[in-house]
């Protein structure tokens, strides 16, 4: 702690700034009260905390049946219930939703027999009931991002696992208070990041766990998503809450997709751990425009005419206690083509996914060629693919990773395993949020990320892709 806090102080006095008394020179452009509550995100940031006990690599007891409530069964929220019904040793208990009819309609997608799943759709705290039932081990969210925290929380504190979209909490304290649940209840808290199931990151963490690309040198991850019209569209999402958010907050909103499948590979939380960053954003370029003229169309977007939108392009930069660097992108509104990059560059090989299809290289001459890719793919792919990959891909959800993802989080549940992806993880990844945006605010200051761990990272051990243990859960045909 003490060595963290020198090498703080003397990134701060390199910046010229006086972070650590939290007296920051914020941008003059910025309002009074954004300055107060980017103020906040930093006391925040180095509030020191002290371990209950370690969620790394822990077994919770054996659950043979997962009786399994969701909350928030919207687009994503939906799909997942669906998923859910096409694994052994599921029991959907319970549904929850605002909107009746989403509860509703998520339970017709209920593919296998036996499940009850009572609909809870009273009012806006109707998962509070939910969530203190006695015979659910699991709670699902799907819902907006502003409330997966409160409710994995009460989730935990009455007992029950849970499993959280992305970001996991969108402020510093929300993702202290995931961390310190977690420890002090022994309640799992997994986050959703779907994008470490997908086939070439499963390739490339086995990889980099191989030593194919050497020493790691900088890696680049993003969630590049042109998404700006469906901000506008009522059925997209309940309440425009992701415009909202895109007016309200400026960094990297959504850092998970990208950094989730780096993080692993750079063992961040389990022998490595990130250590600050800084942030820089675009002007809106797209956002108000198009507000502007949604207004002109419906009454419903005058209100979010001239808001601070955030700025179209976010880039990040990060570095970690290994030495290795990780540039983070985000932009959800300009017309581009989809890229999560994915890129690692090691001091004996390279890889990168997008553009699609992804590439891996070894010295500075051209990529690998088709054939040498599929031979590399065939010695290295790790044995959760070989086992549960094709029948992923059958059952789908962004080519198979949302299945391969929830198959694997039952399976460590059924046979006490711990989880890939802890509460130290959801709150790294998710931390990245707000941190981005006070260095945005602050012309791209430097911040330091917290260790969530508490200095565990160092002892803490990689998760099992190789199924050593498990693998017992069958998938339901329909
Ligand atoms: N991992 C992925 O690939 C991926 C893809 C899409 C969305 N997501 C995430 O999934 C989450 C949901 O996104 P979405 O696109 O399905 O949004 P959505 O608006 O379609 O769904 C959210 C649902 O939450 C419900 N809800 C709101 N307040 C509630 C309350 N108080 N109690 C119960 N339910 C409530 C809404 O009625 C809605 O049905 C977000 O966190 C998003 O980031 C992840």
């Amino acid at each position: 702690m003490a060595t963290d806090r020198r090498s703080f102080l003397k990134l701060s006095s390199l910046a010229g700034i006086g972070l650590l008394s939290g007296k920051v020179h914020a941008n003059s452009t910025l309002k009074s009260q954004d300055r107060t509550a980017l103020e906040h995100i930093l006391k925040e940031a180095e509030r020191p905390y002290k371990p209950v006990f370690n969620m790394s690599g822990y077994a919770a007891p054996a659950l043979d049946i997962v009786r399994t409530a969701f909350v928030g069964v919207g687009n994503r929220g939906a799909a997942a219930v669906e998923r859910m019904s096409r694994i052994q040793g599921v029991d959907i208990k319970a549904i929850c939703d605002v909107q009746p009819e989403k509860a509703s309609a998520a339970k017709a997608r209920i593919k296998s027999s036996g499940h009850e799943a009572t609909l809870y759709t009273k009012d806006e705290e109707s998962w509070k009931e939910l969530c203190r039932r006695e015979d659910i081990d699991l709670v699902y969210i799907a819902t907006h991002w502003a409330m997966h925290a409160e409710i994995a929380i009460y989730a935990m504190e009455h007992g029950k696992h849970v499993a959280l979209e992305i970001p996991a909490a969108t402020s510093v304290e929300d993702c202290w208070r995931l961390v310190m649940t977690s420890e002090k209840t022994k309640k799992h808290c997994v986050i959703l990041e779907n994008c470490c199931y997908d086939f070439f990151e499963l390739l490339t963490l086995n990889l980099a766990r191989q030593g194919f690309f050497g020493d790691i040198v900088h890696t680049e991850g993003a969630y590049i998503h042109d998404i700006l019209n469906s901000f506008f569209q009522e059925e997209k999402r309940y309440d425009f809450w992701r415009l909202r958010e895109n007016a309200e907050r400026n960094g990297n909103l959504y850092p998970t997709h990208g950094l989730g499948p780096i993080c692993q590979v750079l063992k961040v939380n389990r022998g490595n751990k990130m250590d600050f960053m800084t942030s820089m954003s675009s002007d809106d370029f797209m956002l108000n425009p198009k507000a502007k003229a949604m207004a002109q169309e419906d009454a419903r977007f005058g209100s979010f005419v001239n808001k601070p939108f955030r700025g179209n392009m976010n880039v990040s930069n990060i570095k970690t206690a290994s030495g290795s660097t990780i540039t983070l992108q985000h932009d959800v509104s300009t017309p581009r083509p989809y890229s999560r990059i994915h890129m690692i560059s090691g001091t004996k090989a390279f890889a990168q996914k997008y553009p699609l299809p992804g590439k891996i290289a070894i010295g500075d001459n051209d990529f690998m060629d088709e054939e040498s890719l599929r031979k590399l793919e065939e010695q290295y792919q790790p044995k959760i693919i070989k086992h549960i990959g094709e029948l992923a891909k059958d059952i789908g959800g962004h080519g198979g990773m949302d299945f391969m993802m929830d198959w694997r989080l039952i399976d460590c549940l059924r046979n006490g395993l711990p989880v890939d992806m802890d509460v130290y993880d959801a709150a790294a990844w998710s931390v990245i949020g707000p941190l981005s945006e006070w260095s945005v605010a602050n012309g791209s200051k430097p911040i330091k990320i917290p260790d969530f761990t508490m200095g565990r990272w160092k002892e803490n051990k990689v998760h099992d892709i190789d199924l050593a243990h498990g693998a017992t859960t069958e998938v339901i045909k329909v």
